[in-house]
């Protein structure tokens, strides 16, 4: 099953894709996550990407599509993968369409832009591995230490409250339009994503099962 996880920054895609990924078998794709990667790296396209991330803006198109797929050619994508923060764009969603991958389901994850602030400010990610936590809604056992790799957890640059009404004013520009582009298709489902963490799971696979 081919899935697209799509929702406005903070809303939970990357907390679902963990479920649904251990649920169903299939990898996650984050291109957020390889950017981050490919940034700490210092590759070509990590060094491309970092200032509009910085500042909260989307990487251009061409680069992202070239990332996307490449790691969709890959072996463990035979049977399926989750979409995580991809397309964000329609012509990101096109180029996905061009290449002949053909999506089974898009589930939004529906947050309400008040909370996504709320959400954000008390993100903390892990600098060793990436794990994402929350102060008070999914905190570390040890305090400001990732509980999967014992590296330090940060606050995300692109988390600082400036940065997040930018992000927030690009989704609804440029990404929720795909809400449209996939609702044309009959592929998108929408989650109540403000509810618990375990209730917004339950929810996600509910939408994608059904
Ligand atoms: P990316 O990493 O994809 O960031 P994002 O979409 O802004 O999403 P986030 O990772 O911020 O949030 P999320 O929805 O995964 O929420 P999470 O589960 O962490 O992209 C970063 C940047 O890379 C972009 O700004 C752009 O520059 C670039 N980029 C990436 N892809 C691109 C593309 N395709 N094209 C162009 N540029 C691209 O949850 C958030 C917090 O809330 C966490 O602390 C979590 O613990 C908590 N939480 C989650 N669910 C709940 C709940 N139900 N109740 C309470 N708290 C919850």
């Amino acid at each position: 099953m081919n899935l697209i996880l799509l929702g406005a920054p903070g809303a939970g895609k990357g907390t679902q894709a963990e479920v649904i990924c251990e649920a169903l078998k299939i990898p996650t794709i984050s291109t957020g996550n390889m950017l981050r990667a490919a940034v700490k790296n210092g590759t070509k396209s990590g060094l491309e990407a970092k200032g509009y991330m910085d500042s909260g803006k989307l990487v251009p198109d061409e680069v992202v599509i070239g990332i996307l797929k490449d790691r969709i050619a890959e072996d463990d994508c035979k049977n399926g993968f989750i979409l995580d923060g991809f397309p964000r764009t329609v012509p990101q969603a096109e180029a996905l369409d061009s290449m002949g991958v053909t999506i089974d389901k898009v589930v939004e994850i529906y947050v309400p832009d008040e909370k996504i602030k709320q959400r954000l400010s008390g993100r903390r990610v892990c600098e060793g591995c990436g794990n994402s936590y929350h102060v008070d809604f999914k905190p570390t056992k040890v305090e400001g230490i990732c509980d999967a790799c014992g590296a330090k957890t940060v606050i995300r640059k692109d988390d600082e409250p400036a940065t997040v009404e930018s992000r927030l004013k690009i989704y609804h520009e440029q990404t929720a339009p795909l809400k449209g582009y996939y609702q044309a298709q009959g592929k998108l489902v929408t989650v109540e994503g403000q509810e618990e963490v375990k209730e917004t799971s339950r929810l996600t696979l509910e939408a994608i099962n059904g």
